[in-house]
């Protein structure tokens, strides 16, 4: 049952505190959150994140429901796991000592193999004696993926995408989960990296997903070129292509996105190399979230047959329009202005399948809501699971899957009232929770959206073997909160009658958009 990757996984875990902090949580102190045990103290945690990854930290808080905070001792560190939205709001407000920041320097060092200690210290946090530059690259993103920057990344990923759905129906059967991932990393990274993206190499997709699959064992970081082999080869084989797409000049005609980091990452002090080889790790955030929750809008929509037929009509309704030369298509704009029950079905779907677990670093022992002592060096977790299913935050729904929970109370037709509360924020951290908000969420959701109304319209799915039957997640996984999937799903796409022949495509404009989505 145990395996290596998920032992190297746990030493990972274990050593958290102590690596990015340089120093040891020391011993119980009274006014410390109370601490529980699961079976065996300090080991039956190990082996409940062993078995749940990150998903313990929600079983444990929703076994102590009479305590909105629980410690769990790892021997080496502590988490502390939050599980009320008081006390979330407290962290938000010692976001100072609090902080997420020091946990780039984990992802610059342990996932992106960065070792030079003088690169190390540039990038390091400020608070902890550094010159700032891993959070500097990082704001300098949020910019680029709101408006006319976001909006010329949707235009070129839409070109990409579509291909991909008319293909669709070509073969008698498609591994959906498959399909979303090939879509969104062909789509997404030429969006990213412009004509010359690196990614367009099928040898250099593969390459990645080696080091994606094996992040584990890599990121203990511990002769890596032994211990963790394949992964390690596909992290120098994607650096190197991107240096080469570099040197090729191919960030001229990429994306703002790509435009700035490349800029503030040199400009503070980086090597092209370096810059190589924290890109290898930058993808994760692009892509690792995004195809699983394609993946579940897709399985939980075609799933509902009531839910997909009103889906179809509110697109065909508010965002297909036919241009003169016959062709279908599917407007971006139109989709987020007038499709509230289409995007309100996407943020139900994340709040259900989504397992996200928002984590800062105590850097500073801080007295959290006048009450527990959070000592330095310790996590701080917040898991979605028990906060985002809050019966007094989402009302008595609150463990069903409603599609119009998230519409405004006029546009759900639904009277009773009820649903006054039901978009309050604090409850959903699929995206984080501020000050520490995922920057890249419009432009997943276009992706998504555009690629479930298109396929909607298009074609009938049915599972091979007749029932929509979950396939197993990968509840291990460090790097994904949406349930990336372990089987194959196939599937059988048959285009729908209704539009027989008909030629298809997206429209993105160049505008102001934003999605009016729920953060925490
Ligand atoms: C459904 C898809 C996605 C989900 C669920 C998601 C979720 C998240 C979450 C939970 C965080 C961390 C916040 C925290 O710990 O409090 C985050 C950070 C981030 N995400 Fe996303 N993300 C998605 C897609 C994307 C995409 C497509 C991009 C880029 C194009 C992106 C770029 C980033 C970046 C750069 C950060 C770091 C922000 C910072 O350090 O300030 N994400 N995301
Ligand atoms: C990160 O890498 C260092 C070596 O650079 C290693 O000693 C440490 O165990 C790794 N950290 C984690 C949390 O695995
Ligand atoms: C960037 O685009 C311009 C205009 O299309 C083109 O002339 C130039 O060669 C491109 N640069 C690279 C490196 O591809």
């Amino acid at each position: 049952m145990l395996d290596t990757t998920q032992l190297l996984i746990l030493g990972v875990i274990a050593a958290l505190g102590y690596v990015v902090f340089n120093g040891y949580g020391s011993r119980h102190d009274p006014r410390e959150p109370p601490m529980v045990t699961s079976g065996i103290p300090i080991v039956g945690h190990m082996f409940g994140m062993l078995r749940h990854g990150v998903g313990h930290w929600g079983n444990q808080a929703k076994k102590h429901p009479q305590h909105p905070i629980i410690g769990l001792d790892m021997l080496f560190t502590k988490f502390y796991v939050i599980s009320s939205p008081d006390l979330m709001q407290a962290v938000q407000r010692n976001s100072k000592t609090i902080s997420f920041e020091p946990l780039l320097l984990f992802g610059a060092k342990n996932i992106s193999g960065i070792s030079d200690p003088k690169t190390l210290d540039i990038l390091k946090g400020t608070e902890s004696g550094g010159q700032g530059l891993g959070a500097k690259i990082m704001h300098s993103m949020t910019p680029t993926l709101v408006g006319k920057s976001l909006d010329q990344m949707n235009i070129r990923m839409v070109q990409l995408m579509r291909p991909f759905i008319d293909r669709m129906g070509e073969t008698s059967t498609v591994d959906l989960y498959e399909w979303c991932r090939d879509a969104t990393m062909a789509a997404s990274t030429d969006a990213t990296y412009g004509p010359l993206n690196p990614y367009k190499e099928r040898e250099i997709q593969d390459a990645w997903w080696d080091f994606e699959n094996g992040l584990g064992p890599l990121m203990a970081n511990t002769l890596p070129w032994l211990t963790a082999r394949k992964p390690w080869k596909g992290r120098e084989k994607v650096a190197k292509a991107i240096l080469k797409y570099l040197q090729a000049n191919g960030a001229e005609n990429a994306s703002d996105l790509t435009a700035v980091r490349l800029k503030e990452s040199t400009e503070g002090g980086l090597t092209m190399e370096e810059y190589s080889q924290l890109e290898v790790g930058m993808l994760i955030a692009f892509v690792s979230n995004t195809i699983p929750a394609m993946f579940w809008c897709l399985f939980d929509i075609y799933s509902r047959p009531q839910l997909l037929d009103e889906l179809r009509k509110e697109v065909e309704g508010n965002a297909l329009s036919v241009a003169a030369d016959g062709t279908h298509n599917i407007d971006l704009a139109a989709i987020r202005e007038s499709c509230p029950l289409l995007i309100s079905t996407f943020q139900e779907v994340l709040r259900t399948r989504s397992n996200s677990s928002p984590t800062r670093l105590v850097t500073t022992d801080t007295l959290l809501a006048d009450k527990y002592l959070l000592k330095a060096g310790n996590t701080v977790n917040m898991p979605s699971i028990p906060i985002g299913q809050r019966p007094d935050v989402w009302g008595k729904t609150a463990g069903e899957f409603d599609e119009r929970r998230f519409m405004k109370p006029a546009q759900s037709n639904d009277q009773s009232g009820d649903k006054k509360d039901s978009r309050r924020a604090g409850g959903f951290l699929t995206f984080g929770l501020s000050p520490t908000v995922c920057p890249g969420r419009h432009f997943a959701s276009s992706e998504i959206l555009l690629v479930v109304a298109m396929v909607i319209l298009r074609y009938d799915l049915a599972p091979v073997g007749g029932v929509w039957k979950e396939p197993r997640k990968d509840t291990t996984s460090m790097v994904s909160i949406t349930g990336p999937v372990l089987d194959k799903f196939p599937v059988n796409a048959t285009p729908r009658k209704e539009y027989e022949g008909a030629e298809w495509d997206f429209h993105v404009e160049e505008g102001k958009g934003q999605f009016p989505l729920v953060i925490g």
